[in-house]
């Protein structure tokens, strides 16, 4: 039997063949420890400078500003947590929005047990927080803010720069998560203004379990585990030397191809759309704008479907998820779309279409088939 057409592009993507071919000497050949004075040693240690640049370079950073971790949750807990020990004179007070990422949201929930208050931002119909409320909520005693880059669910992107700006004109620290946004649109530090910025390698065509986050020269971080002094002691322990070298690669095709792959992704999302649209009409709804969304993803609601039986029953063919989670005898609804005030019957139909560099119009010519004629069957 073939395998199912894989449409979840935003939980992980498979390793790039060039991403493996890069890594494979890595493993045996190359295998020396990059804290060794001897060849083995410098041969890693330079392995992991030339990944640093690879991943500064996509974000238009110096690579000393990058530190490698091991995947995105990592790097929020070292950018939120890491920030506020090393800033406790700043104030006890964080903000963030209502739809960030479990790996932000923990961090702050964990923080309010040291005091920490957070402050968690609405946002509107299509999950984007405004600006103006971002203001509103800085208070003297603000230490950071941290608001993702795109959503993982509906894709939603935020007004990330604007952002910037009033963090910098009241001198509070910024923080993005941007591990959806990476390879899928352009992630530019200086353009964006952030202070840290979260990198996570699987969703980007390297292995998972790397991440990197970006630190701006200048801001101050502690290290949450302790340990020698290998990322200058941010984060202490041995390289990963093949997957550093694994996400460098990824880095670096990311940016050859960005707007290829950019193209390419919003090609077939649009596809997906119209063919959707065409063949349910209106009883098909999108949740997010897609003007201002990752040009991959897809979050829809089929009306009166029940998106767990939907995914369920076309398993077997395409792989796609939900936008809720379902418990023994009940539905839950995804915080990402409660917050955007999507009705209870919306987000139970809600699932997360989302395409990637691998997938072909042939591919969503079949799964359009496949999920109309799903829906059409449920709803007999
Ligand atoms: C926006 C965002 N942040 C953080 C993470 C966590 O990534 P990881 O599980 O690789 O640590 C994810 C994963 O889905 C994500 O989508």
């Amino acid at each position: 039997m073939s395998k199912p057409i894989y449409l979840d592009y935003n939980a992980t993507t498979p390793i790039a063949p060039e991403v493996v071919a890069e890594m494979q000497p890595w493993f045996d050949t190359n295998f020396g420890n990059s804290s060794s004075a001897y060849a083995f040693g410098r041969t890693s240690k330079e392995a992991i400078y030339k990944a640093r640049k690879q991943v500064a370079s996509l974000i238009n950073a110096a690579p000393e500003e990058i530190v490698f971790t091991s995947c995105a949750t990592e790097s929020n807990n070292l950018a939120i947590h890491g920030f506020i020990l090393a800033n406790k004179d700043k104030g006890k007070h964080i903000i963030t929005s209502a739809v960030e990422h479990p790996a932000v949201i923990e961090v702050c929930k964990y923080l309010t047990t040291l005091g920490y208050e957070i402050t968690y931002l609405p946002v509107d119909a299509f999950g984007r927080v405004n600006p103006v409320d971002v203001e509103k909520a800085i208070r003297h005693d603000t230490a950071l803010i941290t608001i993702m880059h795109a959503n993982n669910e509906v894709g939603t992107i935020q007004p990330i720069s604007e952002i910037a700006t009033i963090a910098k004109k009241n001198q509070v620290a910024f923080h993005t998560d941007a591990a959806q946004s990476l390879a899928k649109i352009e992630v530019d530090v200086q353009q964006l203004g952030v202070d840290l910025l979260t990198i996570a390698g699987h969703k980007l065509y390297a292995p998972k379990g790397i991440g990197a986050l970006y630190i701006r020269q200048g801001v101050k971080i502690e290290n949450l585990i302790h340990g020698a002094s290998q990322e200058k002691g941010i984060r202490p322990g041995t390289e990963n030397v093949p997957f550093i070298v694994g996400l460098g690669k990824a880095c670096e095709l990311a940016q050859q191809h960005l707007s290829t792959n950019s193209k390419h992704l919003s090609s077939l999302r649009d596809q997906l759309l119209r063919g959707l649209q065409e063949k349910l009409g209106t009883t098909v709804k999108f949740n997010a704008d897609l003007t201002n969304c990752l040009p991959n993803t897809l979050s829809v609601a089929f009306e009166k479907v029940e998106a767990h039986t939907l995914a369920s029953i076309i398993e077997k063919e395409v792989s796609i998820s939900t936008g809720s989670a379902c418990h023994a005898n009940s539905v839950e609804i995804s915080s990402v779309l409660k917050a955007m005030n999507i009705n209870r019957l919306t987000a139970a139909s809600t699932v997360r279409i989302s395409v990637g560099k691998p997938t072909t119009e042939e591919e969503i010519d079949r799964v359009i088939a496949i999920i109309t004629n799903a829906v059409s069957q449920l709803k007999k």
